[in-house]
């Protein structure tokens, strides 16, 4: 049974050497989460976005996908994946926001034709999920045709016209140039009080993850 599973899915280390938009994905949005939920996660075995949350070393990674048996190869192939459910991510999505569910970082990937639906229809379910970031693929001509400049500024004054300004957007990046499809990075907005106890509290968190890749060595 583990010969067959190793014959037919990808190790770690084949889908990091696959992984896309190296540079385009925001690791630094992720970094430090110690919860992700990934909605639209196992056609690539993850090789957008669940092989990063697992570089950065997310120690509960929640995947959600309709392919079943793509979801079962992830859980073997990421120590982080603590939860999966096989199902229609938007339904999920709404259950989880009916449980008070609520994750540090919160990807979605769908197909291009779902990416505009996922930032109108359901951008309150997915921001409901968010408590820090929200990563999601967004496509150029969706947002040509809203009327939308793809910047930052122009992605932002969007979020504030639809009544959105609880997020900040903190990252734009083309991630494939063939079919304009971008990662956008929309971050909680965080109060004084917040940043100054993240800066105080940053030193004691580097601290901790020393100790921690020196005990897994
Ligand atoms: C762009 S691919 C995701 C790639 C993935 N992030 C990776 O790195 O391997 C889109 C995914 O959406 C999934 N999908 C499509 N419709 C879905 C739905 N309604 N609910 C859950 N997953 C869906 C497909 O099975 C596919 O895996």
């Amino acid at each position: 049974m583990t010969d067959d599973l190793e014959a037919v899915y990808p190790t770690r280390e084949d889908v990091w050497n696959a992984r896309s938009a190296r540079t385009a994905f925001p690791i630094p949005l992720v970094e430090g989460a110690r919860t992700a939920a990934s909605f639209f996660s196992a056609a690539f075995y993850g090789r957008n976005d669940v092989v990063y949350l697992d570089e950065v070393g997310v120690p509960h990674i929640m995947l959600v996908d309709i392919k079943a048996e793509q979801l079962a190869a992830m859980a073997a192939i990421y120590p982080g994946v603590t939860e999966t459910h096989a199902e229609d991510a938007f339904a999920v999505a709404e259950r989880m926001r009916r449980e008070n569910r609520g994750f540090d970082v919160v990807i979605t990937d769908p197909w291009a034709e779902g990416a505009w639906p996922v930032v109108t229809q359901h951008f309150a379910t997915f921001a409901a999920l968010t408590r820090r970031c929200w990563v999601t693929g967004v496509m150029a001509d969706d947002f040509a045709e809203a009327g939308v400049p793809v910047t930052l500024e122009g992605v932002q004054s969007w979020l504030d016209a639809q009544g959105h300004s609880e997020f900040v957007a903190a990252w734009l990046k083309l991630r494939n140039s063939a079919n304009g499809a971008y990662w956008l990075g929309l971050c909680r907005r965080r109060s004084r009080r917040d940043r100054m106890l993240a800066r105080l509290l940053r030193p004691a968190k580097l601290l901790g993850r020393t100790r921690a890749k020196e005990v897994s060595r």
